[in-house]
């Protein structure tokens, strides 16, 4: 089966082509740097990139995989839940294809491609869905944080997720803070590499409770309080690193903790870790480290799928085909505020 898929949920607009579980083509196109400006993303600007750019990364997928349209046996992209009008333009645009061609359509959930992400390795990229083991999957990026057990593929259930602030929210808002350029997650992550992570204490939010849920807006304010008490501090620049070392440590220790503990309790065999903040050095090795040491099997999404991108909707949108789901209606709506089922 050959499948085009197309994510715009947010701030990046991508487009990729599967063929039989290979990702043939995976383009994105990232706005950071023009929201960089408002440190923050501004969902007008979005939509007009959106606009701008779906047709050029759309064709640039099929040229990249040497695909023409007619050879595509079904079309897919991410319905929800993402900034409205940033979703209606791919959502609508791959219906309008799948309408014009007449092939098969898929809305996909985004917050479920993120979960299935990390089925997808090698170089070229390909589905290893042959390896795969019951888990848990934390999913961590700047709009979501949540815990999800993976019973069997396509068989799912959310255990807990963030009450507040999400991990990459909370990344950007602290790095906002100490006067770090916007996305302020990979550049916190790059000054805690030479930082002590035992310099300033900060609090672990919601580590003792006995449930699978986050909250980091607690930490993100003390934080805010810490610098309002020790301003000077921003005047040094290892205090700088050692701020953010310890920062991300309290981020890093809640997250991997709440998973492990989750893992034990319900007794898989495997680890997943999704979504942009899954890129975090520190997260990466503390997980590995943990699970090495507990037996658990570690599979992190690819760097490069980390972040958000069309190739994880085309993977779960072909393995959706193949379990004969459900199609989705062309004239569908988009999703919102889908809530992970
Ligand atoms: O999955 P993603 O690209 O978009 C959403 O769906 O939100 O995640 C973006 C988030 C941002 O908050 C960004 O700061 C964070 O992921 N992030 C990181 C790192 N790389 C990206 N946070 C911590 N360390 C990183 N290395
Ligand atoms: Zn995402």
């Amino acid at each position: 089966m050959t499948l085009l898929a197309i994510e715009t949920s947010c701030d990046e607009t991508s487009a990729a082509v599967i063929r039989d579980g290979h990702v043939l083509s995976n383009i994105v196109s990232s706005q950071i740097r023009l929201h960089a400006e408002y440190g923050g993303v501004v969902p007008e600007l979005a939509t007009r990139e959106h606009l701008r750019n779906w047709l050029p990364v759309t064709q640039a997928a099929l040229r990249a995989a040497l695909v023409e349209p007619a050879q595509l046996d079904a079309i897919a992209a991410t319905q929800g839940p993402g900034l409205p009008n940033a979703l209606m333009v791919g959502f609508k645009a791959a219906q309008a294809l799948a309408f014009a061609l007449r092939k098969p359509f898929l809305g996909i959930h985004h917050h479920e491609a993120h979960l299935y992400s990390p089925w997808v390795a090698g170089d070229p990229p390909a589905a290893a869905f042959a390896a795969f083991e019951p888990n848990v999957s934390l999913i961590v990026s700047g709009g979501h944080t949540m815990l999800v057990h993976v019973r069997a593929e396509l068989d799912h259930h959310v255990l807990g997720s963030t009450l507040d602030d999400a991990a990459g929210e909370c990344f950007d808002k602290v790095a906002k803070l100490i006067g770090l350029p916007y996305p302020g997650g990979p550049e916190l992550d790059r000054l805690a590499a030479e930082g002590d992570p035992a310099a300033y204490d900060f609090p672990r939010p919601l580590l003792r409770e006995a449930n699978d849920d986050f909250s980091f807006a607690g930490l993100k304010t003390s934080v805010r309080y810490f610098l309002q008490k020790n301003s000077a501090l921003l005047d040094n620049a290892q205090s700088i690193r050692d701020l953010c070392a310890s920062v991300q440590a309290a981020i890093v220790e809640t997250l991997v903790t709440k998973t492990l503990r989750a893992a034990r309790r319900l007794g898989v065999p495997c680890v997943t870790a999704s979504g942009g903040v899954s890129c975090n050095r520190s997260l990466r090795e503390d997980l590995a480290a943990w699970c090495a040491r507990e037996g658990f099997t570690l599979r992190l999404a690819a760097k490069d799928l980390c972040a958000d991108n069309a190739a994880m909707v085309g993977i779960l949108a072909e393995r959706k085909l193949l379990h004969t789901g459900p199609l989705t209606d062309v004239d569908a709506e988009i999703e919102s505020r889908w809530v992970l089922g």
